[in-house]
C-alpha cells in the first residue's frame, strides 16, 4: 500500500469538518429567508425531500471520489473518470475561488455585528439608530469593509496553513461544539417566546397551495448550496478519508447534522420574528434584512437574554463561516499543491492572497465605486457581489453537480463505486442498487432541471 497523504485523524473529526464546510451563511442566512419567501411548511418538506433524494447520494459520490483516488478536485476526477474531467474538476476549484472571494465579505458583517452588540450589551442598546440605516452605513464604508473582509480572510489562511489535521480537523473539533452549544441556548430561548408556537405551525405545517413550482426548485438548488455539493469540495475532504471509515455512514450525519441546524436557525429566528406586533410584514425585504437588520434589534428589545444572545449569535455566524471559508480555501489550496507540487505553506498564502483580491471587489460594491457597484451582467443584479453569487448559485453549482452525478452514475464503474460504498464499513440499511438508482436516474433529472430553469427560463436561486 502506498503511503497515504495527511488525514483525518479520524471518523468524528472528518465528520465534523464536512458538517463545519456544509454548516455556514447558507444555514443562517439563506434557509431561513427562501423558507419565509416560500411560505414555510410546503416548501420546507420538498426541501428535505430534496436533501434525502439529491444531496444524500451526491455527497457519497464526491466523497467515494475523493477517498478512490486521494486526490482533490482536478486529479481525483481525472483519474476516476477519465482525462477530459479534470476540467470539471477545475471548474470546481474555479466556484470555489468566487465562492470564498465574496463569502468573506459576508462573514465580515458578522464581525461588525458582533463588535456593536458588546458595544450595546455594555453600554446600552442605541433607540434613535434605525438598524437598516446601521446596515447601509456599514456595508458602504469600503475602508471598514477591507479591514474586516481582510482580518476573516487572515484567520481562514491561519487554519488552512496548518494543513488539514493540525488547521481544519483542530479547528472544527473545537469550534462545532461551540457552534451546537450556542444553538441550543438560542432555541430554549426562542422556544419562550410568544410567537414560538406561530413559527412552528409555519415551518412545519405544509400547505401544498402556498408552493410555487419555482420554490421545488429553489430547494433544490440549495440542497447543493448547503451541502457545499457541485464542487469537489467533499471530493477534496474526501481524499483525506481513510479506509476504515464509512462513507455512507458519515454522509448521512454530515447531511442530517446540516438539515438539522437550518431548521433550528429557522424556528429561532421565527420565533422571535413571530413574537412581534408588526415585525411579519417588515422582515420580507431580504435575506441580509432578516439577519443584520431585523435581528440585532429584537435581541435587545424581545428576546430574554437578548443582550447576551446577541453578541454570541454573531459568534455563531462568524465561526459557522469560518468553517465554510477554510473548506473553500481547501479546495483551491488542495489543487495548486496537488497539481502544481507547491508546498502547504506556500500554496496557502498564494491563494488565500489571489482570493483576496476578489474579495475587494465583492468587498467594495456597496461603497458606489464605478463598475463593482454598477456591473449588471444579469438581470436584477447590480454590482459584483450580486453578479458574483448569482453566478456561482445558478450556474456553477448546478452545472458542475450535473457533471458530477453523471460522471459517478454513468462514467464510473459498478465496481469502482461499489467498493468504495458498499464494503466492510457499510452501515446494515445500506442498499448499493438504490444508491446506484438514484444516481443515475433521479439525481441527474432533477439537477438538470434546474439547470435548464436557469437557461432557458431565467429562475433566480441566489
Ligand atoms: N455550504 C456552505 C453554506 O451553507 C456554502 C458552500 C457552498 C461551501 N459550497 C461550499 C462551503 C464549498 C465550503 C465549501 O454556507
Amino acid at each position: 500500500m502506498t503511503e497515504q497523504r495527511g488525514n483525518w485523524t479520524s471518523s468524528a473529526g472528518f465528520v465534523l469538518a464536512a458538517t463545519g464546510s456544509a454548516i455556514g451563511l447558507g444555514n443562517l442566512w439563506k434557509f431561513p429567508f427562501i423558507t419565509w419567501e416560500n411560505n414555510g411548511g410546503a416548501f420546507v418538506l420538498v426541501y428535505l425531500v430534496c436533501i434525502a433524494a439529491v444531496g444524500l447520494p451526491i455527497m457519497m459520490a464526491e466523497l467515494l471520489i475523493g477517498r478512490k483516488t486521494q486526490k482533490s478536485a482536478v486529479g481525483a476526477l481525472r483519474e476516476a473518470v477519465g482525462p477530459g474531467w479534470g476540467l470539471v474538476g477545475g471548474w470546481g476549484v474555479l466556484c470555489g475561488f468566487i465562492l470564498l472571494s465574496y463569502y468573506t465579505v459576508i462573514a465580515g458583517w458578522s464581525l461588525f455585528y458582533f463588535t456593536r452588540t458588546i458595544g450595546w450589551t455594555t453600554s446600552g442598546f442605541p433607540t434613535d439608530l434605525p438598524m437598516g440605516d446601521l446596515f447601509g452605513q456599514q456595508v458602504s464604508n469600503a475602508p471598514l469593509q477591507l479591514v474586516m473582509s481582510l482580518g476573516f480572510s487572515v484567520a481562514t489562511v491561519s487554519v488552512v496553513y496548518f494543513g488539514v489535521q493540525k488547521g481544519i480537523e483542530r479547528i472544527a473539533r473545537l469550534f462545532l461544539p461551540i457552534l451546537f452549544g450556542i444553538l441550543v441556548l438560542m432555541l430554549v430561548s426562542a422556544l419562550g417566546m410568544s410567537g414560538s408556537g406561530e413559527a412552528l405551525t409555519f415551518i412545519f405545517r405544509p400547505s401544498f397551495s402556498e408552493l410555487e413550482p419555482a420554490g421545488i426548485l429553489e430547494a433544490l438548488g440549495h440542497s447543493f448550496f448547503t451541502l457545499s455539493l457541485g464542487m469537489g469540495a467533499m471530493i477534496t475532504y474526501g481524499s483525506y478519508i481513510d479506509r476504515n471509515q464509512s462513507i455512507v455512514k458519515a454522509s448521512a450525519m454530515i447531511v442530517v447534522l446540516d438539515t438539522l441546524i437550518a431548521l433550528v436557525a429557522t424556528v429561532i429566528m421565527f420565533s422571535v420574528i413571530f413574537s412581534v406586533a408588526g415585525m411579519a410584514e417588515q422582515v420580507g425585504g431580504s435575506t441580509v434584512g432578516m439577519l443584520f437588520i431585523s435581528l440585532p434589534e429584537l435581541f435587545y428589545t424581545e428576546v430574554p437574554f437578548g443582550t447576551l444572545l446577541g453578541p454570541l449569535f454573531y459568534v455563531l455566524v462568524a465561526l459557522a463561516a469560518l468553517t465554510s471559508t477554510m473548506s473553500l480555501l481547501e479546495v483551491v489550496t488542495s489543487y495548486v499543491i496537488d497539481e502544481h507540487g507547491v508546498d502547504r505553506h506556500k500554496a496557502t498564502v498564494l491563494c488565500g492572497g489571489a482570493v483576496f483580491v476578489f474579495t475587494i471587489f465583492a468587498a467594495l460594491s456597496f461603497s458606489g465605486v464605478p463598475f463593482l457597484s454598477t456591473l449588471a451582467v444579469f438581470e436584477g443584479k447590480t454590482g459584483w457581489f450580486e453578479t458574483a453569487d448569482h453566478f456561482v448559485s445558478n450556474w456553477m453549482l448546478p452545472t458542475g453537480g450535473l457533471a458530477i452525478t453523471i460522471a459517478a452514475g454513468w462514467f464510473m464503474t459498478r465496481e469502482a463505486t461499489e467498493g468504495e460504498l458498499a464494503d466492510r464499513t457499510a452501515p446494515g440499511w445500506f442498499r448499493y442498487d438504490l444508491w446506484r438508482f438514484f444516481i443515475r436516474y433521479v439525481s441527474p433529472i432533477a439537477v438538470a432541471a434546474i439547470v435548464v430553469a436557469v437557461f432557458f427560463f431565467g429562475v433566480d436561486f441566489s
